[in-house]
């Protein structure tokens, strides 16, 4: 969480700042702020609220200066407060910084300080790193270090780093260094795009796009000082290291609206090219199989794999359920869905033949990475599926497959999640083709994948009808949401969505499984969505969904088109297309995204940035 920019060059910093915040706005809306150097003296401009706040603040009171850094904060330690948003300074103003990322022992930290005489201003735990590296500032100059010396400076930062437990991704300016800034990582990811006499540094790469495509990712434990001609960088161990350049491939058009009012109704239409994308070259006609290369195994290690485990937080962990079923039905392996939160702190027995894979569209999420890095120090392999390229977990992942769905800013999933199932369904032919699945069963499986993004497309049919759904029942405040097998997933997923946007309680359960319980919660105030498309499963949903009505429930449908057996006895009947069930969550949870999306917005909430909730979360 937290969005980090900086810039040190001649372009005029604050709009620079100002435009990478809006692009990291997704990684947190709660605040925001720049530090600009105009040679002299560092302005500061913070406040509370949305990039577009602080971009009204700077237009009112502008900054000016080639070297500058800003940040949009989720708030961890301490309120959303004008005071609390970053940057924070330290001492009297001789070093002011921003950070992403949590800093443990802040507490103790913080009394040290002010045992000394530091001053805070603050709650956040960012302050106490501000005044420790001041403090240490301080101490090598009485120790006789020249304070117009880079290294003096760079010794403060490294000594003060020593001192933090958790997290952090932090850029750094001073005052009586003006052309300089310091950047260090442990845990929160920060890469810096090399220009033509200018450095950039930000979060993730979303901000240099149009700027340059020359990128350097920091790793864990590295430093890099930036000055207009030159990029230093160290490693805690290893000292000066040589910038490992990459070539980033981001288009700058990724991020734009285009049509649509919101991001995330833009990306539920693109789920058909997203798909496309996701199966493009990965098809093998020849030997009815998918083609993966990228997971880096012989079919000898292939056929070896005696369990699966999959890692993920959130809608990421609704795919890795449906890759479970799918994995499980075709390929025979035993597979098991953790949360990445509990899992790397588990001490779960694995086998040596274990695959392990993290499921992450931003390849940031901070448990997910968490695990992954367990499972390797154990010794296994950790694979991931990942959308962004270049992402920490991307870059330390043993191999994987990215889904290729393009930029996600909405930070409700959708496309991600649709994106993974379609990975997640080649892992399992891909697999499958190794043990007992027979070629023409092979070329089924490849048949219906071919066929999804068409089908995806006519799915997207009934966002009029899920738009009428939306006005009729957007007031009530608790829903169900019921399916089975393939389709238990969606209806967590489906839950979670209405959740995350629209601040409506909702649950997700087993269809069969309600009885245990959430039956108590069905009346006429609480409507069920139940999934119901085609399938064997389906004459047992039927009588779940017989029962809800039996006590008063309204039900909205999602069937299959032509079902008139359900549309006769639920409320609401929204039709999508037949597809195979291990399919059917790619379908199904596209009028579920919809019903979402509608219901936020009669609802008067912000769709693609919901209260609390960020779209990366690079905290634990
Ligand atoms: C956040 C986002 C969710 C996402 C989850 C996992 O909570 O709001 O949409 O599913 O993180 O993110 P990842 O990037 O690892 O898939």
């Amino acid at each position: 969480m937290c969005g980090i920019v900086g810039y040190v060059g001649s372009r005029k910093v604050s709009d620079l700042l100002l435009e990478g915040l809006f692009r990291l706005e997704y990684r947190g809306y709660d605040s925001a702020g720049i530090a600009v150097h105009d040679g002299g003296a560092i302005s500061l401009r913070k406040r509370a609220g949305r990039v577009q706040e602080l971009a009204r603040l700077v237009d009112e009171q502008p900054v000016e200066g080639g070297v500058g850094i800003g940040h949009t904060r989720w708030a961890t330690h301490g309120s959303v407060t004008d005071a609390n948003s970053h940057p924070h300074v330290g001492g009297n103003g001789e070093v002011v910084l921003v950070h992403n990322g949590v800093i443990e022992n802040h507490d103790t930290l913080r009394d040290h300080l002010q045992s000394r005489g530091y001053v805070f201003q603050t709650e956040t735990d960012t302050e106490v790193v501000a005044h420790l590296v001041a403090h240490h500032l301080d101490e090598r100059v009485k120790l006789g270090d020249d304070p117009g010396e880079t290294e003096t400076y760079v010794r403060a930062v490294e000594i003060t780093l020593t001192e933090l437990k958790g997290t952090y991704g932090v850029v750094a300016l001073f005052r009586d260094l003006p052309e300089t800034i310091v950047t260090a990582r442990l845990g929160s990811p920060l890469v810096v795009g090399v220009g033509e006499e200018e450095y950039f540094v930000a979060s993730d790469a979303s901000p240099l796009v149009g700027y340059t495509d020359r990128v350097h990712y920091l790793s864990d434990h590295e430093l890099v000082v930036l000055t207009p001609e030159k990029m230093d960088v160290r490693h805690r161990d290893n000292g000066r290291v040589r910038p490992s350049l990459q070539t980033l491939d981001q288009v700058a058009d990724d991020t734009d609206l285009g049509e649509f009012e919101h991001y995330m109704l833009k990306e539920i239409f693109e789920q058909p090219k997203a798909l496309e994308n996701a199966i493009r070259g990965r098809l093998d006609e020849d030997a009815a199989t998918a083609r993966l290369g990228g997971l880096n195994m012989t079919p000898r290690q292939l056929r070896r794999i005696d369990r699966i485990v999959l890692t993920a937080c959130g809608t990421s962990w609704h795919a890795g359920l449906v890759g479970e079923y799918v994995i499980e039905e075709f390929a025979r392996i035993p597979v098991e869905v953790e949360y990445a939160s509990e899992l790397r702190y588990r001490n779960s027995p694995l086998s040596e033949n274990t695959m392990t894979f993290a499921i992450t569209q931003s390849g940031e999420t901070a448990d997910t990475l968490a695990a992954m890095r367990e499972l390797q120090r154990k010794g296994h392999p950790a694979l991931a599926i990942c959308n962004v390229v270049g992402s920490t977990i991307a870059r330390e992942a043993d191999g994987g497959v990215y889904l290729r769905a393009g930029s996600e800013i909405g930070v409700a999933s959708t496309k991600a999640f649709t994106s993974q199932v379609m990975i997640l369904n080649l892992l399992a032919l891909h697999l499958g083709r190794t043990r007992h699945l027979s070629f023409p069963s092979g070329e089924r499986f490849m048949r219906r994948l071919r066929e999804l993004p068409e089908k995806v497309e006519q799915a997207l049919a009934c966002h009029e009808q899920v738009k009428e759904v939306a006005a009729r029942y957007h007031a009530f405040d608790n829903y169900l949401y019921l399916g089975r097998l393939y389709n238990f997933p969606v209806a967590l997923e489906g839950a979670l969505k209405l959740k995350e946007i629209s601040y409506v309680h909702a649950e997700g359960y087993p269809a069969a499984e309600m009885k245990h319980g959430p039956i108590a919660l069905v009346d006429e105030r609480t409507p069920s969505v139940f999934v119901i498309p085609k399938g064997g499963i389906q004459p047992k949903v039927m009588s779940n969904l017989e029962e809800v009505k039996a006590r008063g429930g309204p039900v909205i449908a999602i069937a299959c088109e032509g079902d008139e057996r359900v549309a006769e006895i639920a409320d609401e009947t929204i039709f999508v297309p037949y597809v195979e069930e291990h399919l059917q969550p790619i379908v199904t949870s596209i009028p579920l995204q919809l019903l979402a999306y509608h219901v936020a917005l009669l609802r008067g909430c912000n769709v693609d940035r919901p209260r609390n909730l960020a779209k990366s979360v690079t905290v634990e």
